[in-house]
C-alpha cells in the first residue's frame, strides 16, 4: 500500500503536469467556501494547490476558468443554495468552457450525490472530505482526458502533510490539528461526513506553527471538531499494543494540554486560540495549561448546545447542566479573568418550554462574550432527524428570538464594561468598511476599529475603548 508521503509525491507530480498543460494560458479560478473554519482551512489548501499549478484567483465567476465549491452540510438549506449557484453556472459552462469542481462535506451524503447525478451531470469534479489532496490528479484528468471525476470515499481518510497552502490572513494562521469526530451528538452530521477522529503528529503541527512564526504570523488558531481529545484515539491504540512504530512520535507531546504548552514556547507567536473543545473532555491538565500559558487567550469557546440536562441527554452530549456550570466555575477560579463564548441550538426534538428556560438560565449565569445561536435543522441520517417529537418551526423561531434578545442585552451590558479600558489589540489591517481606519481584535476576540498608522498592522498595541456597538468597538491608540 502507498504511504501518505508517496501519495502526496504523486499529487506533486500531477501539479507539475497541470502546470505544464496550462502554462501561458493565464487561467483563473474562483472559490466559494461554506461552513466552519475547518472548511476555510481546507480551502486555503485548495487555493495553495491551484496557485502552485499556475491558476490565479478571481472573485468574478464570469472571468473564471475553474469554479470550486467547498461545501458544508451542518445546517440549514445549504443544499438549495449550492444547487441554485451551480444551476446558474450552466450557461457559463457552455460559454467559457468553465470547469466546475464541487467538494467537501455535502459530497459525503448519498442523497446529494444522487441529486447531482440526476440534475447536474455537467459538474466535472466531485471530491469528498477525504480526497481533497487529490484535486491535482482529478483536475489533470479533466483537462487532459475530458473525463468526469467522482472521487469520494467512505472510509476514514488519512492525514496528509506538506500540501501547499495559500492563507487568507497574514496575522492569524489556522492550523488543523485533528480531523473527524467520534461523539455522534444526535443532531449532528459531522461524524458521518468527516469520519472518525485522527490527529496530526505533534512534530508536523509544531513545524507548521514555527513556519508561521517565521513568516511573521502573530496568532495561531488551532482547529478540530473536538480539539481537547487531540491524540486520544492514538494513545488508546498504543495502549492496546497497536501503532507500535509511531509510539516514539508521542514521547514529548501526547495530549492537547502538552500541545498547548509546546506551542506556547514558540518564539514570535503571541496569541493562541482553539476551536472547538468539548466540555466533557475539559480535563484539569487542559485548564492548567491554559492558566500557565501566557499566550493562550483567556477567552474559551465552550459549546453549550442546550442548558437542559434532559435535552443534553437526548443530544448525547455526555454532561449535565450542573456539570457544565461547575466546569465554568472551576475555570473561573483557576484562570483569572477568563471569558467564554458558546454555541447554542434552539428547538431540538422534544425541547419543552422548561428545557428552553434552562438554556436561558445558563446564558444568564455564565455571561458569554459571544453566543453563536442556531435553530435546529434536521439532518438526514442523524438520530435527531428520526425523533418523532419535532418542534414546530414557529415555536423554534420564537424561542430563537427570545434567546437572541437575552444574549444581545447581555452583550450590550458586557460591552459597556469595556468603555474606558485599555485593551491589547492585535492589528489585522485596514477596516473593511472604512479603508482609512484599522481593525484588530482584543484578547477576548472583540473587534476594535481605530485610527492609526499602517505600520501598526500585525503588532499588538494598547488601545483605549471609547465607543461601544453591538459587534465592534471604536478605540483610540494609546
Ligand atoms: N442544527 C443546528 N445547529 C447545528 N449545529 C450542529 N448541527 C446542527 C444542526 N443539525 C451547530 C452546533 C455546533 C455548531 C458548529 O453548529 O451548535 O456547535
Ligand atoms: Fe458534531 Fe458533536 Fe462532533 Fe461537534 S462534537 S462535530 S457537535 S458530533
Amino acid at each position: 500500500m502507498m504511504t501518505e508521503i508517496q501519495e502526496i509525491e504523486i499529487q506533486k507530480q500531477y501539479m507539475q503536469k497541470v502546470a505544464k498543460l496550462i502554462e501561458n494560458k493565464d487561467l483563473k479560478y474562483t472559490i466559494l467556501t461554506m461552513g466552519c473554519q475547518l472548511n476555510e482551512n481546507d480551502s486555503e489548501k485548495i487555493c495553495g494547490m491551484l496557485e502552485e499549478m499556475g491558476y490565479r484567483k478571481t472573485e468574478d465567476i464570469e472571468d473564471a476558468n475553474l469554479a470550486v465549491f467547498n461545501t458544508c452540510c451542518v445546517r440549514e438549506n445549504a443544499e438549495e443554495r449550492l444547487f441554485g449557484k451551480i444551476g446558474n453556472l450552466k450557461n457559463l459552462k457552455e460559454k467559457n468552457n468553465l470547469i466546475i469542481a464541487v467538494g467537501g462535506c455535502m459530497m459525503q451524503e448519498q442523497h446529494i450525490l444522487d441529486k447531482i447525478k440526476k440534475s447536474f451531470s455537467y459538474i466535472d469534479i466531485i471530491f469528498g472530505t477525504h480526497t481533497l489532496h487529490k484535486l491535482p490528479e482529478d483536475l489533470y484528468k479533466v483537462l487532459e482526458d475530458q473525463k468526469k471525476i467522482k472521487d469520494v470515499i467512505d472510509i476514514d481518510g488519512n492525514v496528509y502533510e506538506d500540501l501547499p497552502i495559500k492563507r487568507n490572513s497574514k496575522t492569524q494562521g489556522s492550523v488543523t490539528i485533528m480531523y473527524g469526530c467520534n461523539n455522534f451528538c444526535s443532531y449532528c452530521i459531522v461524524p458521518y461526513v468527516r469520519g472518525r477522529e485522527r490527529s496530526r503528529k505533534p512534530k508536523d503541527i509544531i513545524n507548521e506553527v514555527k513556519e508561521l512564526a517565521s513568516q511573521g504570523y502573530k496568532e495561531i488558531m488551532l482547529l478540530g471538531q473536538n480539539v481537547n481529545s487531540y491524540l486520544r484515539s492514538e494513545m488508546e491504540a498504543i495502549q492496546q499494543g497497536k501503532l507500535k512504530d509511531e509510539a516514539g512520535d508521542y514521547k514529548e507531546i501526547n495530549s492537547f494540554a502538552k500541545l498547548l504548552r509546546a506551542i506556547n514556547q514558540i518564539e514570535g507567536i503571541e496569541r493562541i486560540r482553539f476551536v472547538s473543545p468539548h466540555p466533557k473532555d475539559f480535563t484539569d491538565d487542559v485548564i492548567e495549561a491554559i492558566a500557565d500559558c501566557g499566550k493562550v487567550c483567556k477567552c474559551i469557546h465552550l459549546p453549550l448546545q442546550s442548558g437542559s440536562t434532559n435535552m443534553l441527554k437526548v443530544m448525547n452530549r455526555k454532561y449535565t447542566k450542573e456539570q457544565y456550570l461547575n466546569l465554568v466555575e472551576k475555570m473561573k477560579t483557576k484562570i483569572p479573568n477568563i471569558k467564554f463564548t458558546t454555541d447554542i441550538i434552539v428547538g431540538f426534538a422534544g425541547e419543552t418550554e422548561e428545557d428552553f428556560e434552562d438554556t436561558l438560565d445558563v446564558v444568564k449565569k455564565v455571561g458569554y462574550e459571544q453566543v453563536f445561536m442556531f435553530i435546529y435543522s434536521r439532518r438526514v441520517g442523524t438520530p435527531g432527524d428520526k425523533m418523532p417529537n419535532q418542534i414546530p418551526e414557529e415555536i423554534k423561531h420564537k424561542r430563537f428570538d427570545r434567546l437572541k434578545d437575552l444574549v444581545e442585552s447581555q452583550i450590550a451590558k458586557t460591552n459597556k464594561s469595556y468603555l474606558g479600558t485599555a485593551q491589547k489589540v492585535l492589528v489585522e489591517g485596514p477596516s473593511k468598511n472604512n479603508e482609512k481606519m484599522l481593525t484588530g481584535r482584543t484578547e477576548s476576540n472583540k473587534v476594535v476599529v481605530f485610527e492609526g498608522d499602517k505600520d501598526l498592522i500585525n503588532s499588538i498595541i494598547d488601545v483605549e475603548i471609547i465607543e461601544d456597538h453591538m459587534w465592534y468597538f471604536k478605540g483610540k491608540v494609546l
